[in-house]
């Protein structure tokens, strides 16, 4: 088998926080949902997945919002098969994966939290973590922050967690909040050969009000498979 185009990526670490990068696969008329929600095959094709877990494989941790946990959840890792590459960069076996809520509204009885690979960490407010169930408590880490802004979680994970290359795996609110911040660094996008049209499905980045433009937005690296395209774009903040 031919090597996967993204087995090889290289960064520019910015030093002082982590490098942020998102991906997510979007339909051709810009949604990423499609009928409220993202299912299996509903926009990315098999190879898609498999590239997603390629970008995992990179990355110190994964993180995702409560919505998109509450609908998938999953430990946010690689398969088996991807472990060996991940302990070849120095990187742990499995990224830490990550949720990020202030509700603390999580089902203990999933995947995510059922023999995960690793202890899952949730960064949530104080009135979260009150919330938490205690199974997920017993089986989790628990960080609290007054105000989890993305600053703030690139902060906590640099600092306490040694993560040095962050992905972020939406939702769309999660991804705004990330681009306002301008502390997002990288976006992969899986371009479907999909058309979703439902006015109440979600893009790629949604929030109040008008994000800020990077300086530039480069685009890094363009592969067709199938009739799919993978976008890599450097958005350059300062
Ligand atoms: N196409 C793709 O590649 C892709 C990828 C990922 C997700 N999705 C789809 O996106 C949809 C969900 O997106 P969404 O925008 O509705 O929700 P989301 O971004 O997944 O999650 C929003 C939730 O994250 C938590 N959150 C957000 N910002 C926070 C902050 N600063 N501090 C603490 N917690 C914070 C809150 O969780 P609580 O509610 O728990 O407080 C909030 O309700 C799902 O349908 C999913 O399938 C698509």
């Amino acid at each position: 088998m031919s090597e996967h185009f993204y087995s090889q990526l290289t960064w520019e670490l910015p030093g002082s926080r982590p490098l942020i990068a998102c991906n997510m696969v979007m339909s051709l008329d810009g949604k990423v949902t499609a009928g409220g929600a993202l299912k299996p095959g509903s926009l990315g094709s098999p190879f898609d997945l498999e590239t997603m877990h390629v970008i995992r494989s990179h990355f110190d941790a994964v993180l995702s919002g409560g919505q998109t946990v509450r609908q998938h959840p999953f430990y946010l890792g690689v398969p088996a098969e991807l472990e060996g590459a991940r302990r070849a960069k120095g990187l742990a076996f499995q990224p830490l994966s990550i949720v990020l809520t202030r509700s603390g509204q999580l089902q203990p009885d999933t995947p995510l939290f059922q023999n995960p690979p690793r202890p899952p960490l949730i960064i949530t407010t104080p009135e979260g973590a009150a919330s938490l169930p205690p199974e997920i408590e017993a089986s989790s880490m628990v960080e609290t922050l007054a105000e989890p802004t993305p600053a703030a979680v690139a902060q906590l994970l640099w600092e306490k967690h040694g993560v040095k290359r962050l992905l972020v795996e939406g939702g769309p609110s999660v991804n705004f909040q990330f681009m306002q911040a301008q502390i997002l660094d990288e976006l992969f996008i899986t371009l479907a050969p999909k058309l979703v049209g439902l006015r109440s499905d979600l893009t790629l980045a949604m929030g109040g009000q008008l994000l800020p433009q990077p300086r530039e937005v480069e685009l890094l690296s363009v592969h067709r498979h199938g009739q799919e395209l993978f976008l890599r774009y450097r958005l350059h903040w300062q």
